[in-house]
């Protein structure tokens, strides 16, 4: 069974600030301490949810072509599997349909935490998703609040598809060094 939530991993770590401070003052002095700054890595497990059909879809779905299809997302991230699992967070953003020959999407997402020592955190994924793949990696970019400077890996592997309403959750690794 898969068990290492985000929440475990939050209780696992031992943060350096419980939250981090905003503001551009806030956001200087914790620039200043860069360069004693130890980096450090973090690992995120959760599961992603892509509801196209039923009441409340999560992602737009305008067209029945896929080339040049984009959608707007703003999808439920769970710490296990079922829907009404622990949410932790909401992946926000543009996918695009961009291959003429595969399925295969631009992501442009921030994966932006509620729950635990990450809520108000964000990373932000810019990536090639060839979805019908069994492993998909896709890069974190950068980050906010306690993932300020972070780059690092998101793994996606689809963990169910029902093909009669196209809705999908998808497991995610994340990987990411920051300070
Ligand atoms: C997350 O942070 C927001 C804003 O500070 C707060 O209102 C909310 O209760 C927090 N949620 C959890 C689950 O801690």
């Amino acid at each position: 069974m898969l068990s290492c939530s985000l929440l475990i991993i939050s209780l696992l770590v031992t943060p350096i600030q419980s939250e981090a401070q905003k503001g551009p003052i806030a956001v200087e002095n914790w620039f200043s301490k860069l360069p004693n700054a130890k980096e450090k890595l973090t690992k995120l497990h959760f599961y992603f949810h892509d509801i196209v059909s039923g009441k409340k879809p999560t992602k737009t779905f305008a067209s029945p072509t896929y080339f040049g299809l984009v959608s707007v997302i703003d999808n439920p991230l769970t710490a296990g599997t079922a829907p009404k699992s622990q949410i932790v967070g909401r992946a926000q953003g543009i996918t695009a349909y961009t291959s003429f020959t595969d399925f295969s999407l631009l992501m442009t997402l921030n994966l932006v935490f509620t729950s635990g020592e990450y809520n108000g955190s964000t990373l932000s994924v810019v990536g090639y998703n060839p979805f019908t793949q069994e492993y998909r990696e896709m890069p974190i970019v950068g980050g906010s609040g306690l993932f300020r400077l972070a780059r690092g890996v998101a793994t996606a592997q689809t963990a169910k598809f029902n093909r009669r309403t196209g809705n999908a959750v998808v497991e995610y690794n994340v990987m990411v060094l920051h300070y």
